[in-house]
């Protein structure tokens, strides 16, 4: 049985004391939350070590937006999985489509990320999705499919265990713009199908794939109710933890 997942992705908001708010509310209202979903925050790296202390003892798990991928040295500005480790995340964002963006990550830099991840022990939520241009021309499957393909099918079937996937079409990030259920099942199965053919359906099967983009408390349950949709990575929604966890409260 795979895991279901509500991850919070909450890019660059918050001071420090209103990250530790918003952790220590998650914590709260997450008390009553059942067993058939994990909760997941990645605050940014400044508030790492003190969102940790927050969620001890908790059912909230501690991910980062991002990670370096050198091991060590002089990279200054850069933050590394042993460091990662050491706050206490036991998960790294990977790929998101503002990082590929914006800061001209690339596959090659990914696979080294990836890699960097896995061996420090580090859970890793793999993004990918397509942009507006390459959705209305049609290649979304062709684009998504050469993500995965590109980074994913350099690791084995059991380093893959430890690899969520988040598709999330870059037109409906904090657009208020949602894919359709259809549009998200139908590409979220197609993911799956990508993994099964390189890595058989035990591996798919097992594989968690989250849906991103403008997930709200409103459009969850329709979304998490697809067969193929795991949950959810959450971004403008998860900085109010009372919609964090209705959100998490759709499955
Ligand atoms: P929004 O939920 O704000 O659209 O952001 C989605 C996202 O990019 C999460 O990583």
């Amino acid at each position: 049985m795979r895991k279901n997942i509500v991850a919070g992705n909450w890019k660059m908001n918050t001071t420090v004391a209103e990250g530790l708010e918003l952790a220590k509310a998650v914590v709260a209202q997450s008390k009553d939350l059942g067993e058939n979903v994990s909760l997941v925050v990645a605050p940014p790296f400044t508030h790492l070590v003190s969102v940790a202390e927050a969620l001890k003892g908790s059912k909230v798990s501690l991910s980062a937006q991002n990670c370096a991928d050198k091991a060590s040295g002089a990279y200054t500005g850069e933050v590394s999985v042993d460091m990662l480790v050491s706050a206490n995340c036991t998960y790294t964002i990977l790929g998101h489509s503002e990082r590929r963006e914006y800061y001209g990550e690339t596959d090659a830099k990914l696979v080294e990320k990836v890699k960097l991840a896995l061996a420090a022990n580090l859970s890793v939520i793999f993004c990918v999705g397509e942009n507006l241009e390459q959705r209305e021309a049609g290649k979304h499957f062709d684009v998504v499919k050469e993500q995965v393909a590109n980074v994913l099918f350099n690791f084995t079937a059991e380093e893959l265990s430890k690899i969520v996937i988040a598709y999330e079409p870059v037109w409906a990030i904090g657009t208020g713009k949602t894919a359709t259920a259809e549009q998200a099942q139908e590409i979220h199965a197609f993911i799956r199908s990508v993994v099964a053919e390189k890595f058989g359906a035990e591996v798919a099967d097992n594989m968690t794939i989250l849906y991103g983009g403008s997930c709200k408390p409103s459009n969850a349950k329709e979304l998490f109710a697809c067969p193929d949709i795991d949950g959810g990575l959450i971004g403008g929604a998860a900085l109010k933890a009372e919609d964090f966890i209705a959100i998490a409260k759709s499955f």
